[in-house]
């Protein structure tokens, strides 16, 4: 273990160097997972290039003895608010595993929170649906880090009938009269966007998320825009659906993301309906009319990916409607230092 290298910092913008660290962690990422969805190679490298002004991005890695890299490790930190936390992915060659590699990058984890003033580390353990245990999930409680929220990654395929999705729109409809879906692809219109960026703020504190320590995200018009245009450097595509109430306020809004990079899959991101506004099946009517929108336009996409915490009874109600099925556990790990 004494022979083990030090962890380099990893510059993106050397492709050599980022397609190297990319192989491996890749590789050790998705390692025996079925509906494993790491970030494509020129997603991970936009998303590293592009400059932010919310998340500090960092890429290490870790040599054999050879010089080849054994370990990898993916750094991201909030830099607008909740920065007490960084978040650390750490991924190790298979054939080179129980060498102390893991461990050396999570020192280098400790070293940079440090540097960074942070005080609350946070991973995620993709583990099988019945629970592991995994290699990882030693590896994590090894370095102090505890289960504090539970995410099921559940599947569905793609298309969906249109007869399914416009009789559920219609049966829900019943429920929200006078309420009004206005949908978009990509770019929010600018009447909407400090709406959708208010509602955005509160994602963070309206999703069941256990013990994890989240604060509310610094969200504006500034920050959508950020993200529409790091998602176009990206190469991926969104579809955006809101709901109106009556008197014109934002009520809700759900989002699904596919990518050129990745033409497999299609991606649920956050769904939200305001307090005010929740039992009146606009969940359900946000997301049949979004994945109307999207299978219009892509008729080929195969798998839609969502993760929602164990307890989120009303949003898993509204999946398993759609068809979702679970097919592994995200473990949501953390450590205060
Ligand atoms: C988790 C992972 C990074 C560990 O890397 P590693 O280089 O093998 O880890 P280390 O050799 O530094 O192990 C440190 C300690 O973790 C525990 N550990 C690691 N692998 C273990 C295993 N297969 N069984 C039991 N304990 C294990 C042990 O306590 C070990 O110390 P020891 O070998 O002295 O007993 C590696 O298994 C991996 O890449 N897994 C897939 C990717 C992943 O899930 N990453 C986690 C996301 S953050």
């Amino acid at each position: 273990m004494s022979r083990v290298s030090t962890s380099e910092l990893v510059d993106p913008h050397d492709a050599e160097a980022f397609d190297a660290w990319y192989d491996v962690h890749r590789a050790a990422t998705d390692d025996g997972r079925e509906f494993a969805v790491t970030w494509a190679r020129e997603e991970m490298r936009a998303g590293l290039l592009t400059e932010s002004a919310y998340f500090g991005k960092e890429i290490w890695a870790v040599r054999d003895e050879a010089g080849a890299i054994a370990g990898t490790l993916y750094l991201d930190f909030p830099l607008k608010d909740n920065t007490s936390v960084i978040q650390a992915g750490i991924g190790v060659r298979a054939d080179v595993r129980r060498r102390g590699y893991g461990t050396q990058l999570a020192r280098t984890v400790a070293e940079r929170a440090a540097e960074l003033g942070r005080t609350v580390v946070q991973g995620q353990l993709d583990v099988p649906i019945d629970g592991g245990p995994t290699p990882a999930q030693a590896f994590a409680a090894a370095n102090g880090l505890t289960v504090a929220n539970v995410e099921v990654h559940r599947i569905l395929e793609l298309p969906l009938a249109e007869e399914f999705l416009s009789g559920l729109a219609e049966k829900a409809a019943e429920h929200h009269q006078g309420y009004r879906l206005i949908s978009w692809q990509d770019r929010c219109p600018d009447e909407y966007v400090d709406a959708y960026a208010a509602m955005q703020a509160t994602f963070e504190l309206e999703a069941p998320m256990g013990d994890l320590e989240v604060e509310a995200a610094v969200y504006d018009a500034a920050r959508v825009r950020a993200g529409e245009e790091q998602r176009v450097a990206q190469g991926r595509n969104g579809w955006i659906t809101v709901a109106q109430a009556p008197d014109g306020t934002m009520a809700g809004y759900t989002e699904l993301y596919v990518g050129v990079h990745d033409p497999l899959n299609a991606y649920q991101w956050g769904t939200l309906v305001a307090p005010a506004h929740r039992g009146h099946r606009l969940g359900l009517a946000l997301k049949v009319r979004n994945h109307l929108e999207l299978q219009r336009s892509h008729s080929e996409r195969r798998i839609a990916h969502t993760w929602n915490a164990e307890q989120n009874t009303a949003m898993n109600a509204v999946n398993a409607v759609l068809g979702f099925r679970p097919v592994e556990l995200a473990q949501e790990l953390q450590r205060r230092i």
